[in-house]
C-alpha cells in the first residue's frame, strides 16, 4: 500500500529510538512493539499528531486513545487516582492492563484523545522499547493498535506495514509481541466500583475485587465487528468443510495451530499471526477450533468472536 509517507523500519538500537524520538517530537506517526499488540504512537500532547493517528488509521472520532506513560507520576498528571485506583495500578503496572479514570482538568492532553468522554484511559506498559521511547521523549504517547481502523490488529512490524506502509513515519521492529492479545480494560468509577470494558491477558476473576461486564457499549472496541479478516469465519469447529483455512488448537489440528501444546497463553501470542495467515490465505473462508473460556481463554474468544461478526 503506497501513501504520503515513506515508512522508515528502524530497529531497537539507541539509533532507531532517538529517530523515532525525533519523529515523535516533530508531530509525526511511530508504530511500536509492546507487550500486547503493536501501538500506533503521537505525542498525546498535540492536536496535530493525535489527528494524524485518526487519519493514518480511518479510526471514527468517537473512538478514543489509550494514554501510554513511563511512570506513575506521569499518570497522575493526566487522570484523578482513587485510592482504588492506586492499589490496582500498584499491583499490575508496568503491565497489560489500561485503567479508564475521571479526567484531570488541566491535562495536557489533545482534545481527540478522549473523545469527549469525561474519562482517560491510561496504560504504563512493560515493554522496554515503549517505556524507553516516552522517557526520552519526556511526553505520554497515544497509541491505538497499529493496524487500519477495523482490521486484524498487529503482533510483528510485518503486520504493521500489511496496512499502514505509506501511511505513517516509522515502524519500530521489535519482533513479536508477547502478550498477543490488547491490554485488559479496567474502569474504575468515582465510587469505587470497578467495571472490566474488554477481557485482556490480565484475567480479574477472582483477583482482589472482581469486576462486572460493563453493561453500555463504552469502549467501541466493544463493538460487535471488529478485529475482522474481511472473510466469513466459523468458530468452535471440530472438523472443517472445504475450502476453510482452519486455525487449530491443542489436539484439533489446522493449517495453522494457535497452540499445539494446547498452551492458552502461546495461543493469545500467535492469534493474530494465525489470524493474518487466515486472511492471506487463497482459501474464502475461516474456520476455528474451540478454546476453553478460561484466563486469557476468554480474551481469545472476545476477539474471535467479533472478528466472526459480519460489519
Ligand atoms: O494493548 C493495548 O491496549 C494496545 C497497545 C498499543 O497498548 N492498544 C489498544 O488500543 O488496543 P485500541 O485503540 O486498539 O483499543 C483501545 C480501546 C478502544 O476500544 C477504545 O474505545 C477504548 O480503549 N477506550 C479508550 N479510551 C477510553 C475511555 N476513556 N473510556 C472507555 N474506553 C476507552
Ligand atoms: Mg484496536
Amino acid at each position: 500500500m503506497s501513501g504520503k509517507y515513506v515508512t522508515e523500519t528502524l530497529g531497537t538500537g539507541e539509533s532507531g529510538l532517538a529517530r523515532a524520538a525525533e519523529i515523535l517530537a516533530a508531530g509525526g506517526l511511530v508504530a511500536v512493539p509492546t507487550e500486547t499488540v503493536y501501538g500506533l504512537a503521537a505525542r498525546a500532547d498535540d492536536d496535530g499528531a493525535v489527528g494524524r493517528i485518526y487519519a493514518a488509521k480511518g479510526r471514527p472520532s468517537y473512538n478514543p486513545l489509550i494514554v501510554h506513560v513511563s511512570s506513575i507520576e506521569m499518570a497522575r498528571q493526566l487522570a484523578e487516582f482513587s485510592p482504588t485506583a492506586e492499589g490496582i495500578a500498584a499491583e499490575h503496572w508496568p503491565g497489560p492492563l489500561t485503567l479508564v479514570l475521571p479526567a484531570k482538568n488541566n491535562a495536557k492532553l489533545a482534545s481527540a484523545v478522549t473523545a469527549g468522554l469525561d474519562t482517560t484511559a491510561i496504560r504504563m506498559p512493560a515493554h522496554p522499547v515503549i517505556r524507553a521511547l516516552i522517557e526520552m521523549s519526556g511526553f505520554p504517547l497515544a497509541a491505538p493498535s497499529a493496524n487500519r481502523s477495523g482490521f486484524i490488529s498487529p503482533t510483528s512490524a510485518t503486520h504493521v506495514l500489511a496496512t499502514l506502509n505509506g501511511r505513517i513515519d516509522a515502524v519500530i521492529d521489535g519482533g513479536a509481541c508477547k502478550s498477543g492479545v490488547e491490554s485488559t480494560i479496567i474502569a474504575v468509577r468515582p465510587d469505587g466500583t470497578i467495571d472490566q470494558l474488554r477481557p485482556g491477558p490480565i484475567s480479574f476473576d477472582g483477583i482482589g475485587p472482581v469486576p462486572t461486564m460493563g453493561h453500555k457499549i463504552e469502549a467501541p472496541g466493544q463493538l460487535a465487528s471488529h478485529y475482522a479478516p474481511g472473510k466469513p469465519m466459523r468458530l468452535d469447529v471440530i472438523r472443517v468443510v472445504e475450502d476453510e483455512f482452519f486455525i487449530g488448537f491443542g489436539e484439533v489440528e489446522g493449517d495453522c495451530s494457535l497452540s499445539i501444546e494446547g498452551d492458552l497463553e502461546e495461543a493469545a501470542a500467535r492469534l493474530y499471526a494465525c489470524l493474518h495467515l487466515a486472511a492471506e490465505s487463497d482459501l474464502p473462508r475461516i474456520a476455528v477450533a474451540p478454546i476453553p473460556h478460561i484466563g486469557v481463554g476468554q480474551a481469545i474468544n472476545d476477539r474471535l468472536r467479533r472478528a466472526a461478526t459480519p460489519a
